[in-house]
């Protein structure tokens, strides 16, 4: 050896299993990974963590052969590699273990594990490849039954066959894509046991998590994704605290500062009070959930995806039954009645689902815009539609909103993104609404168009609108709201005014703000 092993010594390669250089990934509109690097242990744990969008899925997708960076180099145990597909990734020993699984469910573990591989499937061989598999399966901790279909197995069971799968082709090195994502707390625990088992067998592992106890907890070493950056690389975990992950992960100087008068709160307009209420599984979504917001300001929702978010907007808007408790808009019971009913007393609606649920992608914009007054005049006009000046209305709100499109007979599946989400807008805010729930206003926008949905949002705040902001952007909770409380499980964590990013953080990997503010007794924190 000539030199000693160095980060960036980039002359004499170290002993990474794994090194990515640079990667550069763009998507339309989005700059996914932007020269970000990335660098494995031989026989680690190593977390990739980062909120949802930072783009650490695409980073492991170029790594596993299903997309291809733009700029970057990969090195896998130091030989320049250059995939074109999962195939070439897992003959260099890299397997990676998705999201969302990718088996086929009228076939046996056995044959999904066989399945693409060159093996011959008489039923007499398969027996053999039975046994193969439930031995691997042991050796890792990764009990399940070979002969079972995998219609008939829970998730988790589903999630070891994926691994075994990876495991009988050769794995190396095991990129696993927030496998916690669906495991029950007791499931969570034998795949650490597995992780474990692995690693005492050679192998290594990338553990894709934006839960800041679980990378504590599993990880050797940990490298952090802040929209599509790197923000720091191969951190060893026992010399980092949670409150220093917390800021590396979430973050961030706010880029732009949005101009906004201080707020002038009035009148409690929502109040939701002691909301409990499922998910479409039947399982509890909202735990006694209060909150309120008033006239004039923007209370920012913040959390990780799936923390009771969307159950919350569909309780407020009438699309979903509460258990317990109530909501009030301006003073009268909204839940379990009607949207309609909380349309009229003067709720608008900017919903996640912008295609199903926003829009209806075959009606002209004209069409989309009177959906919700063609009932009232001047639009109605007796039982008919008075279409002049439902056209003239349509015409009015493309000019003021500055809509991008041939006319407004269009079509409105034909626009973009952001000038479909105008339209929404447009039509939610024309209804001089006293209280707007706008769920993901943002995502998925470019940055000229978020910066208008912006300023329509805080055009509406000093309208003297209400306005419940649910996002998963921190960057646009801290420019627009008023007040912003944390989501976690389907309760409210805390609510802080100032913009403190580290308790917020905190707050969405589950801590409330009582235990924070009690101050870092805990070890990690
Ligand atoms: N196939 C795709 N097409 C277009 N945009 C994508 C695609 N995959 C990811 N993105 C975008 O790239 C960014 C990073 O996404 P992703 O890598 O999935 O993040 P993470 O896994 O950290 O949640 C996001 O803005 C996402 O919307
Ligand atoms: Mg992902």
């Amino acid at each position: 050896m000539m030199a000693k092993n160095s980060h960036n010594d980039i002359d004499n390669p170290p002993s990474f299993v794994v090194e990515m250089r640079g990667i550069v990934k763009r998507f339309p509109g989005v700059l996914a990974n932007d020269h970000v690097d990335f660098r494995l242990h031989r026989g680690e744990i190593h977390a990739l963590l980062g909120e949802n969008g930072a783009g650490k899925s695409t980073l492991m997708n170029v790594l596993a052969g299903l997309y291809r960076q733009e700029v970057g180099t990969v090195l896998v145990n130091g030989q320049l590699v250059n995939f074109s597909s999962p195939g070439d990734a897992i003959q260099a020993g890299i397997g990676m273990v998705h999201q969302h699984f990718m088996l086929v469910p009228s076939q046996s573990v056995t044959e999904n594990i066989l399945l693409g591989l060159d093996k011959p499937r008489f039923r007499m061989e398969l027996a053999k490849y039975d046994s193969v598999i439930a031995e691997l399966g042991e050796r890792f901790g990764l009990r399940v039954d070979p002969r079972a279909k995998i219609w008939q197995l829970s998730v988790g069971e589903q999630q070891r066959v994926e691994i075994i799968k990876m495991l009988y082709r050769g794995a190396e090195v095991l990129i696993m894509d927030e496998p916690t994502a669906v495991l029950a707390p007791q499931e969570i625990e034998v795949l650490f046991n597995t992780l474990h088992s692995m690693i005492a067998n050679g192998k290594s592992i990338i553990f894709i998590s934006h839960k800041l106890q679980e990378v504590m907890a599993i990880a050797d070493r940990v490298t952090v994704l802040q929209r599509g950056k790197t923000t720091a690389e191969g951190l060893e975990i026992e010399n980092i605290t949670r409150r220093e992950l917390a800021h590396l992960m979430v973050g961030r100087d706010v880029v732009f500062r949005v101009d906004k008068k201080p707020s002038e709160p009035g009148n409690v307009v929502l109040d939701v009070q002691n909301v409990v209420a499922e998910n479409d599984k039947g399982l509890t979504a909202i735990q006694n959930l209060s909150l309120q917001v008033r006239a004039g300001e923007i209370f920012g929702l913040a959390g990780v995806a799936g923390n009771g978010q969307r159950e919350l907007a569909q309780v407020i808007t009438g699309l979903r039954k509460v258990n317990q408790g109530r909501v009030l808009l301006n003073n009268k019971v909204i839940s379990n009645r009607s949207a309609r009913f909380s349309i009229q007393r003067g709720l608008a609606y900017v919903p996640e689902d912008r295609t199903h649920v926003g829009t209806s992608p075959n009606l002209s914009m004209t069409d989309n815009v009177i959906m919700k007054n063609y009932r009232q005049p001047p639009i109605a006009r007796g039982w008919a539609i008075d279409m002049t000046t439902a056209t003239t209305f349509a015409k009015d709100l493309k000019q003021d909103y500055d809509i991008a499109i041939p006319n407004v007979d269009t079509p409105v599946r034909l626009l973009s993104g952001g000038n479909l989400q105008r339209v929404i807008l447009a039509r939610e805010i024309s209804g001089a609404p006293t209280l707007m729930v706008a769920v993901q206003p943002t995502r998925g926008l470019d940055v000229g168009a978020i910066e208008s949905v912006h300023r329509l949002l805080l055009s509406q705040r000093e309208a003297g609108t209400a306005i419940l902001l649910i996002s998963e952007d921190l960057e646009e909770l801290l420019a627009l709201s008023d007040c912003i409380a944390v989501i976690y499980e389907g309760q409210i964590m805390g609510e802080v005014m100032d913009e403190n990013i580290d308790i917020i953080g905190l707050m969405m990997t589950g801590m409330d703000l009582e235990e924070i503010q009690a101050g870092g007794s805990a070890k990690n924190v």
